[in-house]
């Protein structure tokens, strides 16, 4: 284990030690360079410890950060639950890229792993980030919900969808929240309330849902100017980075027509 200071904060991304990066073989050693500071502690300096493991079939940087973690050093804060590409929880940069870590294998990023927290969110300690106070604020601030005008009766057999109509609804709401869009936004990282592209995704999403009665204008006051929008510059980070694949270049792109046909009506 090794410790090297480094004079920034860990909110920026890490270009990697050594290119190019795998396949590893099950036996060959991993070394990750993780990004280390815990603001809650004033003695904490921002610096890269760098951990060595051996690889082994199938292993996932969360299986190596556990490892790590039983083995060498407990105070090392990474965030899991899922384990399985759903909770978005694990999101983090992996050789200056965001993803998901559990849904990365070593033998693919490695032999020399260099790991980061995202940015923009803040910052919990080393690897664990609170995208959730962030994503909880701009689902207030988008009125991420269906907006309906009857009273809802529970007892009533709800009204049939149709179905393509409901798969691209689904196709929108398979976003876990991960934050790996704003991560890699490079308006995000200037504009600190702009919606990003996960944002954006949401209000297609509730434009697209016939349960939902809001109009273009009541969607333009929500994402009509440059947080909403118009902030985006098309640089398309989001839709490189995003673990579900979503569309986002295309709903970007759809909303932004309809905002500019709304914008000037
Ligand atoms: Fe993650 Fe994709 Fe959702 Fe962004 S849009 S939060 S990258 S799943
Ligand atoms: Fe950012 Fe994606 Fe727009 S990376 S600038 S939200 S296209
Ligand atoms: Fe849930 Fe990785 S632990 S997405």
């Amino acid at each position: 284990m090794r410790r090297t200071p480094i004079p920034v904060a860990p909110v920026m991304f890490v270009k990697p030690r050594r290119a190019p990066a795998g396949p590893v073989q099950a036996g060959q050693t991993l070394r990750l360079h993780v990004m280390r500071y815990n603001p809650a502690d004033p003695a904490s300096m921002p610096c890269v410890q760098t951990f060595e493991i051996e690889q082994s079939d199938g292993m996932t940087l969360f299986m190596a950060l556990g490892e790590i973690r039983e083995k060498q050093d407990p105070s090392l804060q990474f965030d899991f639950v899922c384990r399985a590409g759903i909770c978005g929880s694990c999101a983090m940069v992996v050789n200056g890229r965001p993803t998901l870590a559990c849904r990365t294998l070593t033998r693919d990023v490695g032999p020399e792993i260099t790991l980061a927290p995202l940015p923009f969110f803040e910052l919990i300690g080393d690897l664990s980030v609170d995208t959730g106070k962030w994503m909880r604020s701009l689902s207030e601030r988008l009125e991420a919900w269906c907006h309906v005008e009857e009273k809802i009766d529970l007892r009533r057999i709800e009204a049939p969808m149709d179905p393509d109509l409901a798969d691209r609804i689904f196709e929108l709401d398979r976003c876990i929240e991960c934050g790996c869009c704003v991560a890699a936004c490079g308006t995000a990282r200037m504009r600190k309330d702009f919606v990003g592209a996960i944002g954006i995704n949401k209000i297609a999403r509730f434009r697209l849902d016939p349960r939902d009665t809001r109009s273009d204008a009541e969607f333009y006051e929500v994402v009509g100017d440059d947080d909403g929008i118009f902030g985006c510059m098309s640089l398309l980070g989001c839709e490189d980075v995003c673990p579900k694949d979503l569309p986002l270049q295309t709903q970007i792109a759809f909303i932004r027509r309809k905002m500019v046909r709304e914008g000037m009506s």
